[in-house]
């Protein structure tokens, strides 16, 4: 196998790996791909797509594809580090089922975090909290100053709303996870940056693999974005579901933009109720 390749599959894997899945397996007699670019079929949308030499498509890059109406999203293609590990997978003959990893394995691998620019400025690191196998799982953007005290997520305001629409759909706090797309409190709340996001988002994709939850609920657009890639307005997205690795999202207002805009609790909980139906329709 040829250099190129091989980093080219090694980024694959660390794709797939950052999406949450953990187990590749080598398809034997066509195990020459070929990678190409091409065009989703009418979403005018850049892909890469792998080929085998016959010409089959082996895999194409499981990017959450919205609905036309909705701005394509930016591929989400990795930053291409091809770890050993990642290519060892790949040459080494099928290994046996790896073991699920836990939530506990991961906070510990995140140890005394000092991979971006957060950790200087935070209190305390916030992990995330809930049920390990949770069938939902609610991702905020980061802590505030409250969650950032205590170690908690959704502790201060919105949080106190966060759990009265939990419990407005028959659902107590404790049955779900909640986390956010960075664990350490931005200064003065602002938006997490993208070197912190591409920083922490491992840790929470890992995070989403451990739980294997049946939903993601985006509370706001920055969990939208780092999640499905889209740029549209959260405004045109909101509500609906879309694909995530093997799992769905339902995208929905942050809670903190509700105790700004009061008018708009309605539509949060249709929002809400949305999630209700899904997850009873799937016990
Ligand atoms: N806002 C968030 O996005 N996350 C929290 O944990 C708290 C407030």
């Amino acid at each position: 196998m040829d250099d190129r390749l091989k980093s080219e599959l090694a980024a694959w894997l660390e794709f797939y790996r950052d999406l949450g899945l953990g187990e590749f397996y080598r398809r034997e007699p066509e195990a020459r791909i070929e990678m190409r670019k091409s065009k989703i079929e009418n979403r005018g949308q850049s892909a890469t797509e792998a080929f085998t030499t016959s010409g089959k498509r082996a895999a194409v890059l499981p990017i959450a594809i919205p609905e036309p109406r909705v701005a394509s999203p930016e591929p989400r293609v990795p930053v291409i580090t091809p770890p050993p590990a990642a290519l060892s997978l790949f040459e080494a003959p099928p290994a046996p089922r790896r073991e699920r990893e836990t939530l506990d394995e991961i906070q510990q691998d995140l140890g005394d975090c000092q991979r971006c620019k957060l950790a200087p400025t935070r209190n305390k690191i916030v992990f995330g909290q809930g049920d390990p196998h949770a069938a939902l799982v609610f991702i905020g953007e980061g802590p505030g100053a409250d969650e950032d005290e205590q170690g908690l997520p959704f502790v201060g305001r919105a949080g106190k709303l966060l759990n009265r629409m939990i419990q407005s759909i028959d659902m107590k706090r404790e049955e779900v996870y909640i986390c956010n797309i960075v664990k350490c409190r931005p200064p003065a709340n602002r938006t997490p940056e993208k070197d912190e996001v591409e920083a922490c988002s491992p840790f929470l994709f890992r995070q989403i693999q451990a739980i294997q939850p049946k939903l993601i609920c985006c509370l706001g657009a920055p969990a939208m974005k780092t999640l499905l890639g889209i740029k549209e307005g959260i405004t045109r997205v909101r509500g609906q579901i879309f694909d995530f690795a093997s799992t769905k999202v339902l995208v929905a207002y942050h809670p903190a933009y509700i105790l700004r805009n009061p008018r708009e609790e309605k539509t949060l909980r249709e929002d809400f109720e949305k999630i209700r139906e899904f997850l009873k329709a799937r016990p």
